[in-house]
């Protein structure tokens, strides 16, 4: 798949890590560099992806066992990419999605001991070698993180619901990701303010594309 002028950034870590709000800042950021940056989010962000988004993020535990779980996140990634992220790129637009494959492998593959050859392959299928051209990775204690998701909102708790085990799970399988792959992710602390945390990112977002944001 062959990209225009476009980056793709993807935000991800366990859950009330503030990633929405933060995409909001990037993208004004990136609009005061006069440069035109989409929001989008996993699961979903194309008509067909939110409606199979419906099946994932609502109901119980263990409506879906973790194969068949993967298979509709990766249903759900290729319709994204195909109708909305590749198109998007293509154009020169920059991409900020809030969680990709990362979540796959962080929340089925490690949380849900999904074998990680079968993902990759699956992800080699769907997506071919397009990666993000960068991933920040927002992390934060996940007792402090799910009081935070809690606070906002009801009826799409499915992974909120989950042992606190499971999310120490997850917050440990990010940094093993940030840790391998280093040229493409960057930690975020992610506790600390608002402000802060943008500080943070801006500055990432500056090193990383100097030419763009100089
Ligand atoms: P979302 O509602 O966006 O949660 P948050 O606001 O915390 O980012 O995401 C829904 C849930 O889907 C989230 O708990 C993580 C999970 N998820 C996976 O398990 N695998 C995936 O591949 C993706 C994209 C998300």
């Amino acid at each position: 798949m062959m990209t225009g002028q476009g980056h793709f950034i993807t935000l991800e870590g366990g859950e009330g890590s503030g990633k929405s709000t933060q995409a909001h800042h990037i993208q004004q950021f990136l609009k005061e560099h006069a440069i035109d940056a989409i929001l989008t989010r996993e699961p979903g962000g194309s008509e067909g992806a939110e409606r199979i988004r419906d099946l994932l993020v609502q109901g119980k535990t263990d409506a879906w066992d973790a194969s068949s779980e993967y298979l509709l996140f990766s249903a759900a990634r290729r319709h994204h990419l195909v109708h909305k992220i590749w198109p998007a790129l293509q154009t020169g637009q920059w991409v900020i999605c809030d969680r990709y494959y990362d979540s796959s492998r962080a929340y089925q593959g490690v949380g849900q001991h999904l074998d990680m050859t079968f993902m990759d392959h699956v992800y080699q299928h769907i997506a071919g070698s397009f990666q993000p051209d960068l991933t920040l990775i927002f992390d934060i204690n996940p007792e402090v993180g799910l009081k935070r998701a809690l606070q906002r909102r009801h009826d799409e708790d499915r992974y909120e619901q989950m042992d606190i085990q499971f999310h120490h799970c997850i917050r440990q399988a990010y940094l093993d990701i940030a840790r391998d792959d280093s040229k493409r992710c960057q930690l975020i602390q992610a506790q600390e303010s608002v402000e802060n945390v943008t500080r943070q990112i801006l500055d990432i977002l500056k090193s990383h594309f100097p030419q763009s944001l100089s």
